[in-house]
């Protein structure tokens, strides 16, 4: 048995945060953001949202389309780098707003990578029999750990959740490919505020040497997909569609030069909602999903890369 996607889900914050407002706080500009990146606008948290009311909401959201009850999961498991909470982990805050009472729940944190790297733990989770209903969500909010200052990466992230709610079937075909690479993580780091020597202010915001990950995410994705689809025997133009971390859009189009394919296989909304880490890939393949284009029998890859650093695909059948 592996896992089968029986309902997506998705939530973002209500307030819009365009480039023209950045350039009131930063020395930026929305052509300058549009060109590098491809963003346009970010959602960020407001008012009662959190990471975890919009983690619980992508999950209700994923729960409804796979018409099941959250009492019927057996496992939360929740990616995130910028819960609001620590104690109790948010997939537990997760399972008390929807109220998953028969759920076993944790967090995993893989930053960027982290919602790649929980579909394949929940899919080792199924095959081992372990669990049969997984609902798996990648939620960050990084508005928290932003530097507002900082032109160079304020202007990349943005807050939002999505999920996925898996469950045991036959004959749905899995495959994964996943690194970590520690001796890099200095490209994008923070430090925890939580610390007795108390780190200065910036040490606690995100870090981060974007030309170097413009060039990780640049040969690592490209290098993993191949990996991938060489584990599953076929060749790029076989795939119907690309999921990618949307982290930045011109990253994206160099993978797809790179991987020789045509950008429309690549659905992209990095422009509406910038990098939501964890969130971006279920984000989108919700978004796509509700518009009803993805097909029964499509054959997709979903691939995300980041702070570890780390990075990882997954391969579908879309059933
Ligand atoms: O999940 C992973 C998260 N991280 C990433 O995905 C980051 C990957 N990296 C990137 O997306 C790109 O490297 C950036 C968008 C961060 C930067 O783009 P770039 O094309 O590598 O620009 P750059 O750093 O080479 O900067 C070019 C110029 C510099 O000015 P000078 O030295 O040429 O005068 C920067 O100071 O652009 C300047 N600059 C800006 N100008 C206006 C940097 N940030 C900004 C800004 N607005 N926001």
């Amino acid at each position: 048995m592996t896992g089968k996607i029986i309902g997506t889900g998705a939530c973002v914050p209500d307030k819009v945060v365009s480039n023209d407002d950045l350039s009131k706080i930063v020395d930026t500009n929305d052509e300058w953001i549009r060109e590098r990146t491809g963003i346009v606008r970010r959602h960020i948290i407001s008012g009662e949202e959190t990471t975890v009311t919009l983690a619980a909401e992508a999950g209700k959201r994923a729960l409804n389309m796979g018409g099941i009850a959250a009492k019927e999961l057996d496992m939360i498991l929740l990616s995130s780098i910028s819960s609001n909470v620590i104690l109790p982990c948010t997939a537990c805050a997760v399972q008390r707003l929807i109220g998953a009472v028969n759920a076993v729940c944790y967090d995993l944190n893989a930053a960027c990578s982290g919602f790649v790297f929980a579909y394949n733990a929940a899919q080792a989770h199924i095959m081992s029999g372990m669990c049969n209903t997984v609902l798996v969500i990648g939620a960050d909010c990084l508005s928290d750990l932003t530097n507002w200052k900082d032109r160079s990466s304020c202007i990349l992230f943005g807050d939002g959740a999505g999920a996925v709610v898996l469950q045991a079937a036959e004959g749905v075909p899995f495959a994964f490919a996943m690194h970590s690479d520690g001796q890099r993580g200095g490209s994008i780091t923070c430090q925890s505020r939580n610390q007795n020597n108390c780190p200065p202010l910036e040490e606690t915001y995100m870090k981060m040497d974007g030309k170097e990950i413009f060039k990780f995410a640049s040969t690592k994705v490209p290098a993993v997909l191949h990996e991938l689809l060489e584990k599953v025997s076929m060749k790029p133009e076989e795939i119907d569609a690309y999921f990618l971390h949307q982290a930045n859009g011109r990253i994206i189009e160099i993978i797809a030069k790179k991987m020789g394919l045509d950008l429309s296989k690549f659905p992209m909304n990095v422009a509406e909602y910038a990098n939501t880490s964890s969130g971006t890939i279920p984000i989108l393949l919700d978004e796509v999903n509700r518009k009803g284009n993805i097909l029964k029998g499509q054959k997709l890859i979903m691939c995300s890369f980041g702070a570890g650093l780390s990075w990882g695909a997954a391969y579908l059948e879309w059933q």
